[in-house]
């Protein structure tokens, strides 16, 4: 049977993605950071759309290359409609739209949160996929949810977050710590030099499945400038014992709520993803979940838990199989759901 190429385009926040897939195999997956955010504590949705469209052909043409293919072979060319930041998706949406149109070939339209998740089918030796039905725990600096996942296009929401992401939750306590953006790689970093129960911080409490992370935040700008009054060396002196008390908690949280999903579902396979399942604490914690509650998990290759383009190309594909297609009518959708 003939070969079907895809071309992935994800512009949802501040990283523009091209990717190729070949019957579900990555051919390539390429990225343009913008690292003009750095400065500014955090994503500038201004600049991020300005740097997609100055990214978005050079991206394009990169994977193109790189895949070794002529854009005249592509089968199909995907794209993320939403969640996220308008002025990025209008980027990806639009270029995608008239490459599409002027190519005569399919066009697909893909949710970004379904594509963290569906990033564990992208067909790799090193990842085993996960088998239905199992619950997806997308954890990044945007988005912080439990989905119930029955088949490909079957997803449940069954708890997220009412305030803010994990995500911003390391990167703000970072901030509060003089900690660089985002904070995240750091924290995980010096936490394996701290002791993890050296302080406390109150976990929230939510109901159901839900998570809030912004008490979190405020319990500990509260606690540092406490400290500080008392020793005004207070952080220097404690950083690495701040962050290994400040990841505990975190992990302590996002478990919490998976051991309550997963009895409350009697689903034990777990599958993470998103930029924070990079995080070796969370990592540890499932590990020790194996042992501990039978569960079974799934922990994407790092390339494809970032925001990326190969896990839009993977639902692309999916999508071409039961030609599930959009118009050119589509549009941008900033608030889409799951
Ligand atoms: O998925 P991602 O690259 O972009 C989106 O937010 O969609 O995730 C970025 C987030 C940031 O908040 C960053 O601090 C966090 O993931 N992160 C980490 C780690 N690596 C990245 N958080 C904790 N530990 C890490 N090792
Ligand atoms: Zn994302």
């Amino acid at each position: 049977s003939e070969n079907i190429y895809i071309l992935g385009i994800e512009s949802s926040c501040d990283d523009t993605g091209a990717s190729v897939l070949c019957n579900g195999k990555v051919l390539s997956n390429c990225i343009a950071g913008q690292a003009i955010h750095e400065a500014y504590g955090g994503v500038v949705p201004e600049l991020a759309s300005r740097a997609h469209q100055q990214n978005i052909v050079p991206v394009v043409q990169q994977a193109l290359e790189k895949a070794q293919i002529t854009k005249e072979q592509l089968s199909a060319i995907a794209f993320t409609q939403g969640p996220g930041l308008m002025g990025s998706l209008l980027v990806g949406t639009s270029f995608a739209k008239s490459l599409a149109f002027g190519l005569q070939i399919p066009l697909i339209s893909v949710n970004h949160m379904q594509a963290h998740i569906l990033a564990h089918f992208i067909d790799e030796e090193s990842q085993s996929k996960p088998k239905f039905p199992f619950l997806a725990l997308t954890i990044s600096g945007g988005h912080t949810q439990i989905v119930r996942v029955d088949n490909y296009f079957d997803m449940t929401v069954i708890g997220e977050t009412i305030d803010d992401a994990v995500g911003e939750a390391f990167d703000k306590s970072g901030k509060i710590l003089g900690l660089g953006y985002p904070a995240g790689p750091e924290i995980d970093r010096r936490a394996k030099l701290g002791n993890p129960k050296a302080f406390q911080f109150t976990k929230p409490k939510v109901e159901g499945l839900n998570f809030s992370f912004s008490g979190l935040k405020t319990g500990i700008l509260y606690f540092v400038q406490k400290e500080i009054k008392k020793n005004p060396e207070f952080i220097n002196e404690n950083l690495n014992d701040i962050c290994a008390s400040i990841q505990y908690t975190i992990i302590g949280i996002l478990i919490d709520k998976l051991k309550k999903a997963s009895k409350e579902t009697d689903i034990k396979h777990i599958a993470i993803g998103g930029g924070v399942s990079a995080n070796s604490g969370i990592r540890e914690a499932l590990k020790l979940g194996e042992q501990k509650f039978g569960w079974t998990t799934y922990v994407p290759k790092f390339e494809f838990t970032t925001d990326n383009a190969a896990m839009i190309a993977i639902v692309g594909y999916l999508k071409y199989l039961k030609e599930d297609f959009t118009f050119q009518n589509v549009m941008a959708s900033s608030r889409l759901k799951l």
